[in-house]
């Protein structure tokens, strides 16, 4: 299967070093995200959970859920809130109602290679946000990546915005989302991503759009004949825990989770970008129609999407926008 083949092409783990942390007492963490167990973000729980597991001697436990089985992203973070889950990672976008400048990471084309992303997301900007995230009963103590999405639908190759019209596409609760696939000419839906693949199967709606891994991990190529690689956006992953559980941690598992997510966030990154091309191939050989954009072609979409730069660009602060388009 194409899965696999993926899996095998995992980078492993690095060692795991450092001193074994002494402190007494049990904690236990239920670790939960939306997408399955075969992409990139479990991969890096997996890891997550071999540094805290190793470095605690044993005194903090991961117990790892996948597939939204404790909730979908929006879920998730209401039960860290809510003191019945310990950890989730979702992408930043359905958080934006919380946390308003995490809308930055919705603006399309904002970040031109993975490596501005890095130094936006581990540098000042990041740490600026993570800090800003520590409230409302959470603790945000690091970023990983869903990465950039790609669109894929079931009725037509998509080269230009004018291919897009009248497709219905799901996009994650988000208006920035929302506002750019309007702009571009389709017809978009907010849907939770647990709803999707029934809804791609039963042509609710005609596409999505999410990077390669999540594709293929979520096995939309059954029901989706085409894609396109528009990298349209950049997704962060942000890692939650809960304030609930977090204020009853000694301070030095305070310290071991927040190195931990730092390695996490590091490898799994490494993990997307590794798996990120060869799923693409992987896709194409079994027969999915991949439209590579030219860079002219993609210019078409940016210049068709800059009205989404006028009208968002006072809410979500011009000097945060700027700012990141100074990271090199
Ligand atoms: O499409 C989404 O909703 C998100 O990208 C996902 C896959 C749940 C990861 O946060």
């Amino acid at each position: 299967t194409l899965h696999a083949n993926a899996a095998t092409q995992m980078p492993p783990f690095p060692e795991v070093t450092g001193d074994k942390v002494e402190a007494d007492g049990e904690y236990k963490i239920k670790f939960s995200i939306g997408t399955t167990q075969s992409g990139a973000q479990y991969r890096g729980l997996e890891y997550f959970e071999k540094i805290v597991e190793e470095r605690s001697g044993g005194d903090v436990q991961v117990e790892l859920f996948h597939s939204a089985q404790l909730g979908d992203d929006l879920q998730a973070v209401s039960n860290l809130q809510s003191g019945t889950l310990e950890m989730t990672a979702p992408s930043t976008s359905p958080l934006v109602g919380m946390f308003p400048e995490f809308a930055v990471f919705d603006l399309p084309f904002l970040f031109p290679t993975p490596e501005v992303a890095d130094n936006v997301l581990d540098g000042e900007i990041g740490q600026r946000m993570l800090e800003e995230a520590s409230r409302q009963g959470l603790v945000a103590i690091g970023w990983a990546e869903n990465g950039y999405r790609q669109l894929t639908n079931s009725e037509t190759p998509v080269k230009e915005p004018a291919d897009l019209e009248g497709l219905k596409i799901r996009t994650m609760q988000n208006d920035i989302h929302l506002d750019i696939w309007r702009t571009l000419g389709a017809n978009p839906t907010p849907m939770s991503f647990a709803e999707l693949f029934t809804a791609l199967e039963q042509g609710v709606v005609d596409g999505q759009e999410n990077p390669w891994i999540t594709i293929e991990a979520s096995k939309f190529y059954e029901v989706q004949d085409y894609a396109s690689e528009t990298n349209h956006v950049y997704t962060p992953f942000i890692t939650l825990v809960s304030a609930r559980f977090w204020d009853r941690l000694p301070a030095e598992y305070q310290q071991l989770l927040r190195e931990a997510a730092k390695e996490m966030g590091e490898y799994e990154r490494k993990v997307s970008r590794t798996l990120n091309d060869q799923i693409k191939q992987e896709l194409k050989e079994s027969g999915m129609n991949i439209t590579e954009l030219s860079p002219e072609q993609v210019k078409v979409f940016q210049e068709k999407l800059a009205p989404v730069y006028d009208e968002w660009r006072d809410e979500i602060g011009g000097e945060l926008i700027d700012s990141i388009r100074q990271v090199s």
